[in-house]
């Protein structure tokens, strides 16, 4: 009987794994909540393929206990893969698959949502009627309507969240390398991302980490910005100086800044602070800024979202273990 082992499976993702199960009687799916590593690796020993998701590294040495239990079917429940070592994988004829559209409307439902709270100034509102401060002024609100909103990506998660603002009424303008036809037909396209920044009152960041896109926004590109515009990152922590939006906020240039990605995110987010030393002085400072909505990377986290990607990873790694073509297969290159 096929078997399939799936490591670091959570507590929200149980059910969706058991729906999955019970869907396929012919493939015997066992798990477990540990990561996968060269001690756990050995756990999978029988399974034809294994599934997972985390972000520590696939070392070499995981990689070869795994070939060397006769697994190489790998099927991850997320996007990225920069935590693989190719080398190796290639080396020992892994095949990978990952899940790189789960929902874009979880993160742009969430990227609108905070929009919206930083326009509002609910944070700053939440605050005061907490406190028994049950005056208006000065926690004014703008509406959605009267801004420009600039989308900076216009891939799958950027053309939902343009979407969500129109149906806010706002006017909504693009920038992406490149030019979807239908965005471009409708006339949302202007030609530079300075374009974006000059006219913008949101300045929302839809595209991933690359070379040319690794802190796009910092102090130039601050300045070239409209004075009380908002700044919105649900896309990578990478993309934005955050020295310098802390500047942009004490000088008052930006109005609020959405985080729910940041550049030192990684063993600080989904972690239980309470108790301990808080590691981060920068991030608590933002934490505590009325005008700054963070979010520990959670704009993906939706039962909508978790459900796919453990039924698309399940059904990827039960293709490649039959010898099909999975839906998303991952280049295992160096
Ligand atoms: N916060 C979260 O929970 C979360 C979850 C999933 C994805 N993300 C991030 O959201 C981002 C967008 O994801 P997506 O699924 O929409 O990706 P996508 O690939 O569908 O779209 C990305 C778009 O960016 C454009 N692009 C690439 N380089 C560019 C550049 N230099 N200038 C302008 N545009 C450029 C591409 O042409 C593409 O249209 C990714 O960085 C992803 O990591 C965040």
């Amino acid at each position: 009987m096929t078997k399939i082992y799936a490591y670091s499976i959570r507590k929200d993702e149980e059910p969706y794994l058991k729906e999955w199960a019970a869907a396929h009687p012919e493939v015997d799916v066992d798990y477990t909540s540990d990561l996968l590593t060269p001690e756990t690796a050995k756990q999978a020993a029988g399974a034809d393929g294994v599934v997972v998701y985390q972000q520590l590294d696939y070392t070499p040495e995981t990689l070869r206990v795994l070939a060397d239990e006769g697994i190489t079917k790998v099927s991850l429940r997320n996007v990225g893969v920069d935590n693989i070592d190719m080398a190796t994988a290639k080396k020992l004829g892994f095949e990978i698959t990952n899940v790189p559209v789960y929902s874009p409307n979880a993160i742009a439902e969430h990227a609108a949502i905070q929009t919206a709270r930083i326009l509002r100034q609910t944070k700053a509102l939440d605050r005061k009627i907490a406190s028994g401060d049950l005056r208006w002024a000065p926690t004014i609100g703008r509406e959605v309507r009267d801004q420009t909103v600039g989308v900076i990506g216009t891939g799958h998660i950027g053309q939902v969240y343009m979407q969500i603002m129109e149906g806010f009424g706002a006017k909504v303008i693009a920038y992406d390398v490149f030019h979807d036809p239908k965005l471009e037909a409708a006339g949302y396209y202007v030609d530079s991302l300075d374009d974006i920044y000059a006219q913008s009152d949101v300045v929302s960041l839809h595209v991933p980490a690359l070379k040319n896109t690794i802190k796009m926004i910092n102090d130039s590109t601050l300045a070239k910005m409209k004075d009380d515009a908002v700044l919105v990152n649900v896309s990578r922590g990478a993309l934005v100086d955050t020295d310098a939006v802390v500047r942009a906020l004490d000088s008052g240039k930006l109005f609020g800044f959405v985080m729910d990605t940041y550049e030192d995110e990684v063993g600080v987010f989904n972690v239980d602070w309470r108790g301990k030393d808080f590691p981060d002085a920068r991030l608590k400072d933002l934490i505590d800024r009325p005008n700054v909505l963070v979010t520990p990377h959670t704009a993906f986290y939706t039962t909508h979202a978790v459900r796919n990607m453990v039924v698309k990873a399940f059904d990827n790694n039960l293709a490649l273990v039959n010898g099909e073509a999975p839906a998303t297969p991952v280049k295992v290159e160096p």
